[in-house]
């Protein structure tokens, strides 16, 4: 039986774990300074599996609308249904802090990331040419939206 998943807010002490999954799953990855201005404004949830810390997200609720601004699993613990059971917590959260609908963006080649969101009801609602930087160029943000229900 595998072990149960837990959540809780992330703490200045928790930056360090963080930072680790963070570099080990990004080619671009969010640096120091942004976890630490980013505690100051946003929700920023760890996951637990056991007492092993296997995943972050990251979300910002204005009035009713709330943005997903990062969610990574640590490498060695995904596609075991992981970054779902974090989505829902996610998406719950934003719900309970008031938010009715939800926006993203996705790197045009993140396939992984967009099944990943569509199974859980998200859209494709536009697109942000060149949007992210890529090794040798950029590439384009698929913008994707979902309502949020309880
Ligand atoms: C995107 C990300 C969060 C998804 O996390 P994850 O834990 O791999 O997500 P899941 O396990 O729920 O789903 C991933 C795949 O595993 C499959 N899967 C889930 N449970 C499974 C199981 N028990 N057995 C086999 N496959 C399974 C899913 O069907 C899915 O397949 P697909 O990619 O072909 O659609 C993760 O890949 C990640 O951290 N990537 C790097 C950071 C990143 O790109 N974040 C998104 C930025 S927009």
């Amino acid at each position: 039986m595998s072990d149960a998943v837990t959540f809780r807010l992330m703490t200045e002490a928790d930056l360090d774990a963080v930072l680790k999954i963070e570099y080990a799953a990004y080619s671009h990855p969010w640096t120091r300074g942004i976890f630490v201005d980013g505690m100051k404004s946003y929700a920023i949830w760890l996951m637990f599996e056991g007492s092993q810390q296997v995943g972050h997200g990251v979300i910002n609720v204005i009035i009713d609308e709330a943005h997903l601004l990062n969610i990574t699993v640590k490498p060695e613990n995904q596609g075991c249904g992981l970054g779902l059971k974090l989505l829902e917590h996610l998406m719950a959260e934003a719900y309970a802090m008031k938010g009715r609908e939800c926006f993203l963006e996705v790197r045009d080649s993140n396939r992984s990331a967009y099944r990943l969101y569509e199974r859980f009801g998200f859209n494709e609602i536009g697109r942000r040419r060149d949007y992210y930087p890529v090794a040798g160029g950029r590439e384009d943000a698929i913008v994707m939206a979902c309502t949020l229900f309880e």
